[in-house]
């Protein structure tokens, strides 16, 4: 399964802080935004990722990550001119996608929760069609929002309705088969002018091959796409990191716990980072293993 980030956009919700830089590489706590989508698809097994941006921010993504060879993996880098909606990931990333099934994760999305590698390696096992991820929200209008049927099957998707149906928001971690790129390239503009996921995962419903997985209570979906989501998902971070004493999204660590790289990788990684904490705890993971 290949894996794509999009981390394109304007981020004017967030303006100033994103006057300069791209949202997607503002601070969740201790660590860059983008780090949170990437952990996702890595502890999912994914190894061939493409980060899609602006041209304008692109750099900024192969400064920070590189060709992702340090964490045993592939990153590749395409550029999104303009905001023309998520579902462009697809033609975007047509080439990179190639044959394979897809995992699409939009870069400002953070997940954590219990068994979310169980979750990842069940669902990305064998796609036939598309999985999506709901969680109930107490504000739906702001999302994509499925309804379901008594026995918790999808029957219909919009796109921030108004009257909104449920309270089951559709996050955005996507899962395709091969498909998708097709189905991508069959869909025109919505009336505000995108490409809209929406309309690539209605597409599938009508053809029956589309399936909600409810994340349930104990997870936590948050995004980090205002002032304040950005500063609760960084202090939701901070408390359960400092409580536990363990890093969520450290993707030096999940590329080690993977098998993507060694202990004495992972403690390189962490001797080039030594002033910080984040250093020091990488050598320590890396340690206790050697
Ligand atoms: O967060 C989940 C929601 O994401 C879903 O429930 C909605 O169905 C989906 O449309 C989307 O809604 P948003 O209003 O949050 O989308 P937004 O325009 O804020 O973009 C989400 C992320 O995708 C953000 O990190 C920027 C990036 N993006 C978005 C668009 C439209 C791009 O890189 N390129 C784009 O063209």
């Amino acid at each position: 399964m290949k894996g794509i980030v999009l981390a394109g956009g304007t981020g004017t919700r967030l303006h100033p802080l994103t006057n300069a830089v791209s949202k997607h590489v503002l601070p969740v706590y201790n660590k860059p935004m983008i780090y949170y989508p990437l952990s996702v698809l890595m502890l999912g097994g994914v190894t061939e990722i493409l980060v899609i941006s602006t041209p304008s921010h692109i750099n900024q993504f192969r400064a920070l990550l590189g060709d992702g060879s340090q964490l045993g993996i592939s990153i590749e880098y395409a550029e999104q001119p303009r905001a023309n909606g998520i579902a462009e990931a697809f033609l975007i990333g047509a080439d990179h996608i190639g044959d394979d099934s897809v995992a699409l994760i939009l870069g400002d999305n953070i997940f954590h929760g219990p068994g979310l590698w169980g979750l990842l390696h069940d669902q990305m096992r064998e796609i036939d069609g598309c999985v999506l991820f709901g969680y109930a929200v107490k504000d739906p209008e702001r999302y994509g929002v499925g309804e379901t049927d008594g026995l918790g099957r999808l029957i219909s998707l919009e796109e921030k309705p108004v009257d909104p149906k449920s309270n089951l928001a559709i996050t955005g971690l996507y899962l395709y088969d091969n498909d998708v790129v097709e189905i991508a390239r069959g869909i025109r503009p919505s009336a505000r002018g995108e490409l809209e996921i929406t309309d690539v995962n209605r597409a599938y419903l009508e053809q029956g091959r589309a399936r909600l997985v409810d994340l349930g209570r104990g997870f936590a979906w948050l995004d980090a796409g205002t002032h304040d989501s950005l500063l609760q998902a960084g202090q939701y971070v901070q408390v359960l990191e400092q409580r536990q004493g363990v890093r969520i999204a450290c993707l030096e660590e999940i590329a080690f716990r993977m098998g993507f790289i060694g202990s004495a990788e992972c403690y390189e990684l962490g001797r080039q980072l030594r002033n910080s904490e984040y250093g020091s705890y990488l050598m320590s993971i890396a340690g206790s293993d050697r």
